[in-house]
């Protein structure tokens, strides 16, 4: 499997937890929510991080070979993963302040995590990927394309794990 089939795998498996948490603060009897919604966050902020460290190695590698435009992307990319951390340390601190998740806060720092990832995960497959596709060498390639693939089999099968924990958490779901 390719590296960018591997990531853009990644991107999927996010992109699924953050459709499930904006179920969660659908719902509208107060206590459900706040119960579903922490179970959901405590999954994808684990899903979340580290994120950004498998994409930095494998394009930081290619890094001396790259185009001016490919470095450009890769910086913005960057960028974009600080503020993505950022957005998660927040959330993580909401879990820690209260038993009881505040709804009020969470609601808008869930659309703001789900704007930024919708722009993040665009911007890396349309404009980054294709730029770095021919940078690395064939070799190289290998390597980080069983490095990748491994990072996202690890990562599913947690996050399979975590739902059988949480499935065990909401009985009745
Ligand atoms: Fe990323
Ligand atoms: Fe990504």
């Amino acid at each position: 499997m390719s590296v960018f089939q591997s990531l853009s795998d990644e991107h999927r498996l996010i992109w699924g937890l953050i459709g499930r948490l904006e179920a969660c603060l659908q719902e509208p009897d107060g206590r459900v929510a706040r119960r579903d919604a922490r179970a959901v966050l405590l999954v994808l902020l684990r899903a979340l991080q580290g994120h950004g460290e498998l994409e930095n190695m494998i394009f930081e590698r290619a890094e001396g070979a790259a185009s001016s435009e490919a470095a450009r992307a890769l910086a913005e990319v960057e960028r974009q993963h600080e503020a993505l951390e950022a957005l998660r340390l927040e959330a993580v601190d909401l879990l820690e302040k209260a038993a009881d998740l505040d709804l009020a806060r969470l609601r808008p720092l869930a659309r703001r995590l789900a704007g930024a990832l919708r722009a993040h995960f665009s911007d890396e497959e349309r404009e980054l990927w294709p730029l770095w596709k021919n940078v690395e060498s064939r070799s190289m390639r290998r390597g980080l394309d069983r490095r990748a693939a491994e990072r996202v089999k690890d990562l599913k099968a947690e996050v399979r794990g975590w739902w059988t924990a949480v499935d065990e958490y909401l009985p009745g779901r």
